[in-house]
């Protein structure tokens, strides 16, 4: 039995040596020390053996056995490590100077649409405005008729920070500083992300896209803001939309609607989409309150104006089919990459 021992030993150290990643560690291990390897299988044997001869066995099995673990573990962390360093240098020879070659981008979803609405107001003598994501209370509610304890502000669930500054909850924060840098006459859109302390699911989202926009002339009133709706949408959705209007309230306009499109999936026959109504709510306008045009610096007595806040999120999900709004802020390429061509 002794010869066994040791013969078995010399095999181990042997197909040892050329174990040389882990699955073959594991093989090994298995073939030695599991339940029918050769090393518990002498162990088995023990009973075949003469009663003097079984402890002087027993202990060079035991010890056996104990170098076969203790090699094992060796092993694998000797490849552990060795393949760690394999990772290692090859990052090392990741060049990022290299320039890139095949890689093609994509532009994100939002922002096609955006550039397309930005191209459809333009033409239509908008001008195109940016503005600051970080605002003040001024900014985001007073000057937008929302006083420090009007209830609307319970709508928007927002982001304070420690300076009494907030992150921008809508696009409207950007009127009051666009109106004052403009006067009347005015056409101005303004994109903007917003961000609002929301529990998130497949409909919510604490960051998300608004498109803004204000026309002040004299004598403008709610059928020049339908006609603009209902031009844009259509350039965007590439057929005739119907609009309609409902009440809504927005302290910022006087009178303030829902501005919905005709269900784009069903056509306005009913469907899951549309909750059977037929129809899609997307836009909330309305004509400015005085108010908010007096603070922007613009006579309410001499000028009017509508004001609309689309929703380029919403949007988006509609155009293109998207089921979870959290897919758009994910940056997973393989489902930005649908986009590519367009
Ligand atoms: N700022 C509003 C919101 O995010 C949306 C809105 C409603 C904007 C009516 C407007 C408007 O300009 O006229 O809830």
């Amino acid at each position: 039995m002794k010869e066994k021992i040791e013969a078995l030993q010399k095999r181990f150290e042997a197909e040892l040596q050329e174990a040389k990643n882990s699955e073959m560690v594991e093989k090994l291990r298995v073939a030695y020390l599991g339940k029918k390897g050769s090393v518990t299988e002498l162990l088995k044997g023990l009973k075949d053996v003469s009663a003097e001869q079984k402890k002087e066995m027993g202990q060079h099995i035991n010890l056996l056995k104990k170098q076969v673990e203790d090699s094992i573990a060796h092993q694998v962390e000797k490849i552990k490590s060795a393949e760690q360093e394999l990772l290692i240098a090859s990052a090392e020879q990741y060049d990022v100077t290299l320039p890139v070659q095949e890689a093609e981008g994509s532009y994100h979803p939002i922002t096609i649409v955006q550039r397309q609405l930005e191209e459809v107001f333009a033409s239509m003598g908008f001008t195109i405005e940016d503005y600051r994501e970080i605002v003040t209370d001024y900014q985001c509610f007073e000057a937008v008729n929302i006083p420090k304890d009007h209830p609307a502000r319970d709508m928007q669930d927002t982001f304070w920070l420690d300076n009494g500054q907030l992150l921008k909850t809508h696009t409207s924060a950007a009127q009051n500083a666009i109106m004052k840098k403009y006067g009347a006459p005015l056409r101005a859109v303004f994109p903007g992300r917003c961000f609002r302390n929301e529990a998130t699911d497949a409909s919510h989202e604490n960051t998300f896209f608004q498109m803004e926009g204000m026309m002040i002339d004299k004598n403008i009133s709610i059928s020049n803001l339908i006609y603009f709706m209902k031009t844009m949408l259509s350039e965007v959705f590439e057929r005739e939309v119907d609009v309609r209007l409902r009440p809504g309230f927005f302290p910022f306009v006087e009178p303030g609607f829902e501005l919905d499109i005709s269900c784009l999936i069903c056509g306005g026959e009913g469907c899951p989409t549309c909750k059977h109504s037929g129809w899609v709510e997307l836009c909330p306008c309305g004509m400015i309150h005085p108010n908010v045009l007096r603070e922007g610096g613009i006579d309410p007595e001499e000028y009017t104006g509508f004001a609309f806040g689309l929703g380029l999120t919403r949007l988006v999900m509609m155009k293109y089919g998207v089921k979870d709004i959290r897919d758009l802020n994910s940056g997973n390429l393989k489902a930005l990459s649908q986009f590519k061509h367009e």
